[in-house]
């Protein structure tokens, strides 16, 4: 074994994080929280994979599940491609591979959803395959030990950070190792000043060296997301809210409430009958919502208001209770707190904003 996966694995053996996913010996379960850990922290992970696997043990029940309850137990996680996927992904192991996930990272990635990275993961993890993941803490710490300074991010530098991993990935325990690089990437070479005195590698470290850690890795300064302006209604029909299910590349199969995009020239009245075939009967402010995408900020301003007349598809009503079985994401969270306390009469009273 070579000197840093050795260092790294006496180090892991003594400081690994205790995580649910560790320690088991089940591929779906390694699929599952792979998963939902990218692009999404460890802490907020835990409760939804315990639940996932609670109501989902094996391929077989996701697969015989309905996407609308694979994406409300998905509620709030976000990326809810990553939801969708491993919904088909699980049945398109039960149609083709007989129920069990095929055991090589090459096989792997032919599964919807699962790209180099958690082919990678589950192949390491779960099949003992010297593969690596490249995730973004595996990027940082490879960067800065190997001291590969060109863009991360474009072909030829992933590729040399990918062929730095599988030369320090030994025969034994690859899974472990991979987990120690995102370990030390989390606790120890973490993003700005790593803590390079804590770190079992320093020896052997490139850019502890060279003295240049805080400016790697090498990743090229992402454009600001598009800030965009929405209005959001919360109509009712006696107990009832409207909403949609959304067609959209973005958060698709998650339900919204009516929104309007600020900024036309046309009135906010016209434009809600035209989205929904609903007449708006008064409109009191809710306050305001902000919700941050990877491309994206949804900045919006939340309105309260009766709808009269018939709905049009594909919108359609639903009582609290009902709303509650829904999937509705975490953009639309303050809204749909606004929809399940309707306000009193008197506190909307008062404030006239149908000039808007
Ligand atoms: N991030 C992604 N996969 C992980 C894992 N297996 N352990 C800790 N953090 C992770
Ligand atoms: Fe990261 Fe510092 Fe360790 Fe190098 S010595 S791997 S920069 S923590």
């Amino acid at each position: 074994m070579n000197d840093i996966a050795r260092d790294l694995l006496a180090w892991y053996d003594l400081s690994a994080r205790s995580l649910p996913w560790r320690g088991i010996r089940n591929a779906y379960a390694t699929w599952v929280s792979e998963t939902m850990l990218q692009q999404t922290r460890v802490e907020t992970v835990k409760d939804y994979y315990a639940r996932f696997l609670a109501r989902f043990p094996d391929i077989a029940s996701l697969a015989e599940a309905g996407e609308d309850e694979v994406l409300k137990l998905w509620e709030g996680l976000g990326y809810y491609s990553r939801a969708r996927n491993l919904h088909r992904g699980a049945r398109q192991v039960m149609a083709e591979h007989g129920g069990e996930l095929p055991h090589t990272a090459a096989e792997l990635r032919g599964i919807a959803g699962i790209g180099p990275y958690t082919a990678g993961a589950i192949a390491s993890i779960a099949f003992g395959e010297r593969a690596a993941a490249l995730d973004g803490n595996v990027i940082r710490v490879t960067s800065r030990l190997m001291g590969i300074r060109e863009d991360a991010t474009a072909p030829s530098g992933r590729r040399r950070l990918e062929a730095a991993v599988l030369d320090m990935l030994p025969q034994e325990r690859p899974g472990d190792f991979n987990q120690a690089l995102m370990d030390l990437g989390s606790g120890i070479c973490t993003p700005g000043t790593p803590d390079c005195d804590a770190c079992p590698l320093q020896a052997r470290c490139d850019a502890f060296a060279a003295g240049d850690a805080e400016s790697l890795p090498n990743l090229p300064v992402k454009r600001p997301p598009k800030e965009e302006l929405w209005d959001v209604l919360i109509l009712r029909q006696g107990d009832r809210v409207l909403m949609r299910r959304r067609t959209e590349r973005l958060l698709q199969g998650l339900w919204v409430f009516p929104m309007i995009e600020r900024g036309a020239a046309s009135g906010l009245a016209g434009r809600v009958r035209r989205l929904t075939g609903l007449r708006l009967r008064g409109l009191s402010p809710r306050g305001e919502a902000r919700h941050v995408f990877t491309h994206k900020v949804w900045q919006m301003r939340l309105f309260d208001a009766g709808a009269d007349g018939e709905a049009a598809a594909p919108w359609q009503w639903f009582t609290p209770e009902e709303m509650r079985a829904l999937a509705i994401p975490a953009a639309m969270r303050a809204a749909r707190e606004a929809a399940l306390s309707p306000q009193r009469e008197t506190e909307a009273a008062g404030e006239d904003v149908s000039h808007i």
